[in-house]
């Protein structure tokens, strides 16, 4: 009886789980929505470096931003699982078909965004202005080969 009653609650635990896994998943969307998401924030970063080599100041305030470009690119190369290429998405299925060249692709901007840190750390604002340049170059790279023109 009382095992029972034990296994009824883990039920109900395990079903209340379900239920709120599924609504985690409804609200964000699912992977194609979460990776959009991810590259407007990689976009935002990049802006707000822009904004940070136009005002011609102090260049410190890009690392926190090279930072934040780190880790938004090692969770998006991980939001393309199988069956994610159909949908309201521009992924290519090249991403599926040469997941070792994405993965490469991305693995270029992360050492891109890298030096872009060392740039802003050091305080030269020619050398981040070009690290920001050659950070922009990875993005069209993976995007000539990934992602499907705009319509
Ligand atoms: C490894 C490949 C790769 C790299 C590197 C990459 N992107 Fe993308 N990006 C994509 C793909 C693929 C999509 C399309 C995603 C989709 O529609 O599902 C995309 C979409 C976008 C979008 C449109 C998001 C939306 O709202 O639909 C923006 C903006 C963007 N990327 C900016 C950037 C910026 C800025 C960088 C560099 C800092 C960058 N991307 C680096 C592959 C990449």
């Amino acid at each position: 009886m009382r095992k029972t009653l034990v296994l009824a609650v883990i039920g109900a635990l395990a079903a209340g789980a379900m239920v709120g896994g599924a609504t985690i998943a409804m609200a964000q969307g699912g992977p194609i929505a979460e990776r959009k998401e991810n590259r407007k924030q990689a976009a935002a970063a990049m802006r707000a470096i822009k904004g940070i080599i136009d005002a011609k100041g102090p260049t410190v305030g890009a690392v926190e931003q090279a930072a934040k470009l780190k880790t938004l690119e090692a969770a998006f190369v991980k939001q393309f699982p199988a069956g994610s290429d159909k949908g309201d998405t521009k992924a290519l299925p090249a991403i599926w078909t040469d997941m070792a060249g994405f993965q490469a692709a991305s693995k270029a901007s992360d050492m891109a965004y890298d030096k872009l840190a060392v740039a802003a750390g050091s305080g030269d604002q020619a050398a981040l202005a070009a690290a920001f340049a050659d950070t922009g170059k990875t993005c069209g790279a993976c995007h000539d080969k990934f992602r499907a023109k705009a319509n």
